[in-house]
């Protein structure tokens, strides 16, 4: 079937160089509500084509504006962040393979990963993404879950861990993206969250990036979510985050 992950290609899921800088942009919509959701790609308009559909969402029937993106022409990346045991992440993949979703995320556990690419059928337009450690933690964090090292060792080790698991692509800071990108080669994706336009805010995240370091560094597309959603005019902000990947993409 040619859903709307047709112009994401599995085997090769990074985008072409010269894609517009819009699709790279994916807006994540972490609403209370459908509604509320909604009403952001209303607002977003043409300004946006790629959404992320995470956990506050889902848990709030949000898995329904799946398919209502999709009538829109939009992308969207189910941040899913399975992990369990092998049986049950296979099984999600094979539900989640047909879905419509162009991305979905699983924790970068070697089992956990081996297990997803296992379940995901020959020609699916899913790209499987592995998420290295959490843009929101730090040294001490990943320290307090009993992890020794540092949080580069940990994601260089997860990203590697990840290609050989025969992942798509990988979810990290682009505070690392460089060194991702030496680890696992030119074909994986990476998709990077913890963004924030210069002078913002990082609220929860510790491993931040504006824009446009984040593409320069090697991302091939950035999660954005508050610096957009929270604004009072998010086509503006959207807009901003278009011209740092502009900009970004000169600097590369
Ligand atoms: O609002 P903000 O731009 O910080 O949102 C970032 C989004 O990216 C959230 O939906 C969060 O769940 C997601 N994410 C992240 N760090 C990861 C993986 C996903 O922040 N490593």
């Amino acid at each position: 079937m040619a859903g709307p992950g047709a112009g994401l290609k599995v085997a090769t899921p990074r985008p072409p160089a010269d894609i517009d800088s819009r699709d790279r942009m994916i807006v994540a919509l972490d609403r209370p509500t459908p509604e509320a959701a909604m009403e952001v790609v209303v607002r977003l308009g043409d300004v946006a084509s790629f959404y992320k559909i995470g956990m506050e969402l889902i848990y709030a029937g949000g898995l329904g504006l799946l398919e209502r993106l999709v009538a829109r022409g939009k992308k969207v990346f189910l941040d899913t962040k399975l992990l369990d045991i092998d049986n049950s992440v296979a099984g999600a993949v094979r539900s989640l393979a047909d879905s419509g979703a162009v991305m979905a995320t699983v924790h970068a556990y070697p089992a956990a990963m081996r297990a997803a690419v296992a379940a995901k059928p020959a020609g699916s337009d899913l790209a499987l993404l592995g998420v290295t450690v959490l843009t929101s933690m730090d040294d001490a964090d990943i320290a307090a879950a009993g992890y020794a090292g540092t949080v580069r060792d940990l994601v260089a080790r997860r990203a590697a861990d990840a290609r050989a698991a025969g992942i798509d692509g990988i979810v990290a800071s682009a505070t690392e993206a460089a060194e991702i990108r030496r680890v696992v080669g030119p074909d994986l994706l990476i998709v990077t969250p913890g963004i924030r336009p210069a002078g913002a805010e990082a609220e929860d995240q510790k491993r931040v990036a504006t824009p446009a370091a984040a593409i320069a560094a090697g991302a091939d597309y950035l999660v954005v979510g508050r610096a957009i959603t929270s604004s009072d005019d998010p086509a503006g902000a959207a807009e901003n985050i278009l011209h740092g990947i502009e900009a970004g993409l000169a600097a590369r």
